[in-house]
């Protein structure tokens, strides 16, 4: 210790997914140095994981959407708890993100006449994500890594930060490890910009890699910030279920946007056994008319399987729990069907979704144009996390901004697929050029070196302690317990137990021990990650049991309805008491401004 490498940026951006990238390239335009840390390799993000597109309203496949109807199916997919300005925002800008994508190398598939070609997804009344076949989240992240490595950005690869440091009340930098050969290095920065993506690794079936533990919700928790809608996760419909090794891995929503139907054990389309109020003007109640809008019928309406996904995973835990499943305890997604209606269907197939092809025959041995596929919920993404303001991105501590998945409010109670990729783009260039703004207007902060020592002593404790539980075995039973207790279906005895397991876990992480010492030493890693996992656990858990109504991706069995009273008009909020502990609480709803209720209501028809 008490030896570290010092860094001094104008904005410090942490997380190289879309969104930290996008961000980074922003503050770059503006003239301002920027550092970028990642936890993993640069280009390593669940960006990736938004396979089937980026939605933005361009019309190029139906010349009806527009802005407005993007942003009133955003607010309804999102239940209503969203921040209004944002899903505005997001839908007003979202096509030009798009655009410029293009202008940087982006390749997407194209339309007849040659224009970027838009599919179809749940929740989105018309064809609208601009797509790469079912590799669009990593041609996203290609263009902007390669647009970004000539912008001047210094790239810290493989370095997890492990606290912010604040002067006064403001965030004026960070401490990070090399990864590698865990050695300290002190970032100064006039601003930094969280983009560190969600918390999947909270749960043990989940789409998220091993890098997703939550780490920017819980530095900005522990600098000071609200986090909002933590009870709000995301169970995508989707995930591979067998074999046992690769469960989880996401099978993209693309899939049922070209036309994939669900089926249960017993042969039959559940999905059209439920269909909700919300959306039964738009969903089709037949098999022929939705397969007639997958083919573009304009007249058609949408088939139940494109519902939102909190809904579709749902009805397929229900098919499960009531012994219709398949045998591995999931249902089937069958897209090879469309060989009855299309001449070319195998090629299709391959050609719009290569990847799932290749996922499902290499890990599975399932060919996908001859076979339906088993499927089952994956925890995918967090619709929670930092509160922040809409125009800029800002947290309530000055400096700190967010963007992307740990950031919250555009997606309200369950984020529409597509809706992702747009935010990361629209949210991190907003976030990016405010932080240079700030950084233009004030300087560097003083850092404390007592400060930056006792930091790197408290993250270097489980090496230095000669005995001790090792973190895999606390971080493998909190991820086991969070799902069984506190996932797709909620009750309030069985989250009061989460909590009660959760801290006795704080206590057994915060004496734990690592062997060896701090060069590559994926323990020592495990042992810091797990801090943050506890952390959003029970921010996670806490919200859930003040949430007493079932909403978007809360969903729970003791209060199974929506309240449209109380419920409807507040977020949770969970923030660091003066005390030291967690506290929760309601925030009121702003209103929605006339004209923004209007598209709403016109939308709703
Ligand atoms: O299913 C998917 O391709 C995921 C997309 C998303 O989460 O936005």
């Amino acid at each position: 210790m008490g030896q570290y490498e010092k860094f001094e940026f104008d904005v410090l951006v942490v997380g190289a997914g879309g969104a930290g990238l996008r961000a980074a390239i922003e503050a770059a335009a503006s003239g301002v140095s920027v550092g970028l840390i990642c936890k993993s390799l640069l280009g390593k993000a669940h960006t990736v994981m938004a396979e089937g597109g980026m939605a933005a309203a361009i019309g190029n496949v139906d010349d009806r959407d527009n802005w407005q109807v993007h942003f009133a199916d955003t607010m309804r997919g999102g239940q209503y708890l969203n921040n209004h300005r944002m899903a505005q925002l997001h839908a007003q800008e979202a096509p030009d993100r798009v655009r410029e994508l293009e202008e940087w190398g982006a390749i997407f598939d194209r339309t007849r006449d040659g224009r970027i070609l838009q599919r179809n997804f749940g929740g989105h009344k018309f064809p609208r994500l601009a797509h790469v076949g079912d590799r669009t989240g990593l041609e996203l992240i290609r263009t902007l890594q390669d647009h970004g490595i000539h912008q001047g950005i210094e790239v810290h690869m493989e370095h997890t930060v492990s606290s912010l440091i604040k002067d006064g009340d403001r965030v004026v930098g960070a401490l990070a490890y090399d990864r590698e050969r865990g050695r300290f290095k002190l970032f100064s920065a006039k601003a930094v910009i969280l983009a560190t993506g969600g918390t999947g690794r909270a749960f043990k079936i989940t789409s998220n890699s091993w890098e997703y533990t939550g780490d920017g919700h819980s530095l900005a928790y522990n600098a000071g910030a609200d986090l909002i809608d933590m009870e709000c996760i995301q169970f995508h419909p989707t995930g591979m279920v067998w074999p046992l090794s690769v469960r989880g891995i996401l099978v993209t929503e693309g899939v049922r946007g070209e036309g994939g139907i669900l089926r249960n054990s017993e042969g039959r389309r559940f999905m059209f056994d439920d269909i909700p109020d919300l959306y039964k003007h738009q969903t089709a109640d037949n098999v022929e008319e939705g397969w007639r809008y997958t083919q573009g019928d304009k007249e058609a309406r949408r088939p139940p399987e494109l519902l939102t996904r909190d809904h579709v995973a749902r009805c397929i835990m229900r098919e499960v729990r009531d012994g219709r499943g398949s045998p591995h305890g999931g249902v089937y997604l069958d897209i090879a069907w469309i060989k009855e209606r299309m001449a070319n269907a195998e090629e299709h197939i391959r050609r719009k979704l290569p990847s799932m092809y290749h996922q499902f025959k290499q890990l599975a041995n399932v060919d996908i144009t001859a076979e339906a596929m088993e499927v089952g919920p994956t925890t995918h993404y967090t619709m929670g996390g930092i509160k922040v303001d809409a125009e800029s991105q800002m947290s309530a501590v000055p400096g700190l901004f967010a963007c992307g998945e740990c950031a919250a409010g555009l997606h309200g109670a369950n984020r529409l697929g597509g809706n992702s990729l747009s935010d990361l783009v629209v949210f991190g260039k907003r976030a990016g050029e405010y932080a240079a703004r700030f950084a233009a207007e004030n300087g560097h902060g003083g850092i404390d070196d007592s400060l930056v020592e006792e930091l790197s002593r408290q993250a270097l404790a489980p090496l230095e302690r000669e005995s001790g539980e090792q973190p895999y075995a606390i971080q493998a039973e909190l991820q086991e317990h969070m799902q069984d207790l506190v996932g797709i279906v909620r009750r309030e005895d069985e989250m009061l137990r989460a909590l009660e397991i959760i801290t006795g876990l704080k206590e057994r992480a915060d004496n734990a021990s690592v062997p060896g010492n701090r060069e590559y030493n994926p323990g020592w890693h495990t042992a810091v990650d797990l801090q943050s996992l506890l952390t959003v656990s029970q921010a996670i858990a806490l919200s859930a049991i003040e949430r007493k109504e079932s909403r978007g991706g809360h969903f729970r069995d003791d209060y199974p309805d929506k309240d449209p009273g109380h419920f409807a008009k507040v977020n949770v909020r969970v923030r660091k008491g003066a005390d030291g502990n967690m506290e929760v609480d309601q925030l009121p709803i702003p209103p929605i401004p006339g004209d923004l209720q209007q598209i709403i209501d016109t939308e709703s028809r």
